[in-house]
């Protein structure tokens, strides 16, 4: 492990373009995340194309920003690490070509990162991180993993989704319900005004330990609003409708998740991944952990998202393991 290091993260696998450096593996100097969501937003959804393109007009932006903030020169770099993946291929070419440049130009090693590594890893952003073994939750717009993690490194696959991840029903949901994109922040805020008991949502695969399905839920609530159609203007039920909808999908997670820390005996948990910026999926599993006597990490919001600060603390362990 190098005694001094500062690391460079990138990560462009989606549509939030971020910029680390992280000191020493301890110390987040700067993060600078632009989210490109506004400019999807009038698609329904993420425009590959497009996002590629933002990316390389951000990036350089970015990259100024945060050597200001950190009080750094490119000369400082030690490690790039980079999301290779998985993501959206074009979209993940502009961060490894980015990296690989300055890589070159610098004369430093490129790290690669697997972009749901990095989400784990957000938990070791904080300054108490998980001992192993512990379970990880991810939970995003791409996936939903339960995973058992034995040491750096060392990941056994316990279960994901067999169809949509649980971000993916949230946009899904959302676009349904005409509050548009991304869906997960829209829902959380209507489903505060709402009665989460007032719709009954079946829980996928409820049977299955381990694996998800979401696709179930999108459809009975793609139903309920066919037989309800006043739905759509009557923004109590809506929010009824989301708050049902969200709760679901929390004692979904959550169910799993726990039979997971029971079956493996594990008393941290690591929870990461977009969807888990919700704070009412924070406090189900905060009040829930704490009655079992589970250690919960969940990084603080900004980290639960896309962020290239999780995949500069990935790329610092792969260090530490060379
Ligand atoms: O991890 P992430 O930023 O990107 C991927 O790797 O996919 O996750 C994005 C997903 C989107 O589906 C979005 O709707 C969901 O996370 N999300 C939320 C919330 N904020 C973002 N879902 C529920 N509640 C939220 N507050
Ligand atoms: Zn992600």
């Amino acid at each position: 492990m190098p005694s001094d290091s500062l690391i460079l993260g990138i990560e462009t696998s989606c549509d939030e373009t971020s910029v680390a450096f992280l000191e020493n593996g301890t110390t987040l100097l700067s993060l600078q995340t632009a989210t490109q969501l506004k400019k999807h937003q009038k698609f329904g959804g993420v425009v590959p194309e497009l996002a590629s393109r933002l990316h390389t007009e951000i990036l350089p932006t970015l990259l100024q920003k945060a050597l200001l903030e950190s009080q750094k020169s490119l000369d400082d770099i030690t490690h790039i690490a980079v999301t290779t993946t998985p993501g959206l291929e074009g979209s993940l070419l502009v961060g490894v070509m980015a990296a690989k440049t300055l890589a070159l130009a610098l004369k430093v090693p490129v790290i690669d990162v697997n972009h749901l590594h990095g989400h784990l890893y957000a938990s070791y952003l904080s300054p108490t991180p998980p001992t192993f073994p512990y379970i990880g939750l991810i939970a995003s717009g791409g996936h939903t993993q339960l995973v058992l993690v034995k040491a750096h490194f060392e990941f056994e696959l316990l279960g994901q989704t067999r169809d949509d991840a649980a971000g993916e029903a949230f946009d899904k949901v959302g676009r349904l319900l005409e509050l548009g994109y991304p869906g997960g922040p829209a829902i959380e805020e209507l489903a505060k005004s709402g009665n989460p008991k007032a719709f009954s949502l079946p829980i996928g695969l409820r049977h299955d330990a381990f694996s998800f399905s979401f696709s179930g839920i999108k459809t009975a609530v793609m139903q309920t609003v066919k037989a309800n159609p006043e739905i759509l203007s009557n923004e109590q039920l809506k929010a009824d409708l989301c708050a049902s909808f969200q709760r679901t999908v929390i004692e979904t997670l959550w169910k799993k998740t726990a039979a997971a820390c029971e079956v493996y005996g594990c008393s941290n948990l690591v929870v990461s991944g977009g969807v888990t910026a919700n704070q009412a999926l924070a406090s189900h599993f905060q009040t829930q952990c704490q009655e079992q006597g589970i250690d919960l990490h969940i990084p603080d919001k900004a980290l639960c998202t896309d962020n290239a600060g999780m995949i500069a603390m990935a790329g610092f362990y792969r260090l530490t393991q060379e």
